[in-house]
């Protein structure tokens, strides 16, 4: 019976602890990638412009600096493909990674939290 009672109280507390954490006001920015979208083609090696939506910035963002990292396959990839700007710049160039063909790349732009670009094509480079 008291461990019954004490999972019911760590669950409440844990339930308690990710409701505070998550409704904090204002200070997770997540700003969603509006490209590329799932329409974008890209060359592997070619120069392109990563964007987001830097609209409706918080007032106070705990973490400015950015990251952009390459996902395959809905597996984030430990490559970089930018990093060390400011999130409210809201673009930024990168180089489009030479890969194999393929319909299932995305990206994690990385500030407060994480965000997913939608699945898009990269064309294998010569
Ligand atoms: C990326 O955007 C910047 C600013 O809008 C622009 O000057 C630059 O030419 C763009 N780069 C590419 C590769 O389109
Ligand atoms: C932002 O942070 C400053 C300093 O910590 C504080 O004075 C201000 O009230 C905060 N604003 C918001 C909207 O949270
Ligand atoms: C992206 O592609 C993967 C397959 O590799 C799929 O599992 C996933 O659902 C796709 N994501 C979106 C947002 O369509």
């Amino acid at each position: 019976m008291r461990s019954v009672i004490g999972n019911i109280l760590g669950f409440v507390l844990l339930t308690l602890l990710s409701t505070s954490v998550n409704s904090s006001p204002g200070v997770v920015f997540v700003p969603p990638i509006t490209s590329p979208t799932s329409t974008s083609v890209r060359t592997g090696k070619s120069v392109q412009n990563v964007t987001w939506d830097v609209s409706n910035p918080p007032a106070n963002i705990t973490n400015k600096i950015g990251t952009i990292l390459f996902r395959s396959a809905d597996f984030t990839t430990l490559l970089i493909l930018a990093d060390n700007f400011d999130i409210l710049l809201g673009t930024i160039e990168i180089t489009v990674p030479w890969v194999l063909t393929g319909n299932d790349y995305s990206l994690n732009l990385i500030g407060d939290s994480g965000n997913f670009s939608p699945n898009f094509t990269i064309i294998q480079a010569d």
